[in-house]
């Protein structure tokens, strides 16, 4: 089955409508040659998509081509069987030097030379299309040329400077002001996180401690906000370490497909957002007044779950109504992954605390940071310290990658590739009898999921699947990631600047690989085959 790239008939069972969605992204620029030969760069094309609204088709394809030249074509390529005999030899070398944690060698059996764009290569040559994109670090690409040369500047003048101020970190604190929704972009505070989002989160959680004088916290079910643990708690100095023993109190997310209250959104009048008000409310609740409430605005790891409209918006007004700092972890949906700069506007949600990272550090630098209201400024100088919360190198490539994401408005084509890709995949999953392990698609913007179910009344979670798919997309050539509380949701965070035909070449290809997958387990089936 194939879907068309733009302006090309679909052909083939199991995407209806797949031709008339994909003529909507307008322009037909299957072909990698005219890729190819669209030699301007999309970081030089400034203002190119929101010019290219006025003046019409001929304009979107000038601009899609721009977006194409970005990435290695021909792609995908294969040219041995994956893993070629080059990754086997450096799989096998890692599997003896490094530990026993290591994560992504086992499903994504690849060892990796270059990338560019939206596209990765292996150390034998095959070619691949990122939906994974370092976890949705890379909004703006795999070394795209304009981020790539201010970071290669900065590596020239000065790399590390502690927390002094320096022309990159004024820059960067600027641009990102600027950013932030309501009172946020005039007046809100910023404090690097040393450089990992899991750090950003430690910064919020304290400085929501410090602002409050209370301990615990209230998270959601199924939240991912980083893997640190315990370095506070072995750390001798008391006046640091007091307040990290607190607990945390979770509630449930808006996960409607499983929805933990077993009711169903058309009329449950947002019942789990509205359990915490009546938790803060009840001093019988066991929930202790908390010094945070920390959520997604879309649960990524969780599975890609997007709460239903106005889910957040109630949040904020609960712990508004509580007096109680609410941090919004964007992490993973921030810069204009999820169709607009920041998850939270489209609920129209002001956070007192944004903690950001993955894409803030442009091309895959490690760099985090929260902004927070100014009340909040109220922790003692040092309170959050690290050696590496002054990387200049990444601030100057997370100022350019602000700059690019801007001038090429990411955002706004998240928001239509993401439309796109959402139809097809629907439009897929309609198709019971070819598709019938898809329970549910969901997103938002280039933010997308694919849960996995033996079975569409029951809903049982196929986890077995899940990695059956991940492994036969690598070996035709697509990297794509899972998450889900079971494992069982196929996650696509590609780079907001992938072209519409690589979008549609890895949609195309991540259905072949569920079809085969499925029929080679069916539903019935004891446990799949493990891809690590
Ligand atoms: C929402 C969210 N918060 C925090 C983190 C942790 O970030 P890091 O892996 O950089 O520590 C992640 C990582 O995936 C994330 O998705």
């Amino acid at each position: 089955m194939r879907i068309a790239a733009a302006g090309t008939p679909a052909t083939g069972a199991g995407v209806n409508g797949a031709a008339h969605h994909a003529g909507r992204m307008s322009g037909a620029t299957s072909d990698a040659g005219r890729a190819g030969r669209a030699t301007s760069d999309a970081g030089r094309a400034g203002g190119a998509t929101s010019d290219a609204g006025r003046a019409g088709g001929a304009a979107r394809d000038a601009a899609e081509q721009r977006f194409q030249a970005l990435h290695f074509a021909p792609a995908p390529a294969l040219r041995s069987r994956v893993p070629g005999p080059r990754s086997r030899r450096m799989l096998a070398e890692q599997a003896a030097l490094e530990s026993r944690a290591r994560t992504y060698p086992r499903s994504l059996p690849i060892a990796l030379r270059e990338a560019r764009g939206a596209t990765l290569r292996d150390v034998d040559g095959n070619t691949y299309v990122d939906f994974f994109a370092g976890a949705g670090a890379l909004n703006v690409g795999h070394g795209h040329r304009a981020v790539a040369a201010a970071a290669t500047e900065q590596q020239r003048r000065l790399v590390h400077a502690l927390d002094l101020p320096t022309g990159p970190r004024l820059r960067l604190m600027r641009l990102l002001r600027g950013l932030l929704p309501g009172a946020l972009r005039h007046s809100g505070r910023i404090h690097f996180g040393g450089p990992t989002g899991s750090d950003a989160v430690e910064a919020a959680l304290k400085l929501v401690r410090a602002h409050t004088g209370r301990r615990s916290i209230v998270a959601f079910q199924g939240a991912y906000h980083g893997m640190t643990a315990g370095a506070l708690s072995v750390t001798g100095d008391v006046r640091r370490a007091r307040a990290h023993d607190a607990p945390v109190h979770f509630m449930p997310f808006a996960y409607c497909y499983r929805c933990p209250l077993g009711l169903r959104p058309q009329s449950c009048g947002l019942a789990c957002a509205k359990l915490l008000d009546s938790a803060l409310a009840d001093p019988c609740s066991g929930l202790p007044e908390p010094a945070g409430v920390i959520v997604e605005a879309i649960q990524g790891e969780g599975g890609t779950v997007v709460p239903p409209p106005g889910w957040l918006a109630e949040i904020r007004s609960i712990t508004r109504r509580h007096d109680v700092p609410l941090i919004l972890d964007e992490v993973q949906t921030g810069f204009g992954r999820t169709g607009l700069m920041f998850a939270c506007e489209h609920d129209g949600v002001i956070p007192d605390v944004l903690v950001l990272s993955k894409a803030l550090g442009g091309i895959g630098y490690p760099l985090s940071a929260i902004a927070y209201a100014q009340e909040l400024d109220t922790w003692e100088p040092g309170a959050h310290i690290g050696t590496f919360r002054g990387h200049q190198v990444a601030m100057a490539a997370g100022a350019a990658a602000i700059e690019l994401i801007q001038e090429l408005d990411l955002p706004g084509r998240a928001a239509a590739l993401g439309e796109l890709a959402l139809e097809l995949l629907r439009g897929a999953a309609a198709d019971e009898g070819e598709f019938a392990a898809i329970g549910e698609v969901r997103g938002r913007g280039l933010m997308i999921g694919v849960e996995l179910v033996r079975d569409r009344a029951t809903r049982e979670p196929w986890p077995q699947l899940a990695e059956a798919v991940r492994l036969a997309c690598c070996r035709k050539g697509l990297i794509i990631e899972l998450g889900g509380r079971y494992g069982n949701v196929a996650r696509f965070l590609p780079p907001l600047v992938i072209s519409r035909d690589l979008l549609l070449r890895g949609l195309e290809i991540f259905l072949a690989a569920l079809r085969e997958s499925e029929r080679a387990q069916p539903a019935g089936s004891a446990a799949g085959p493990s891809a690590s």
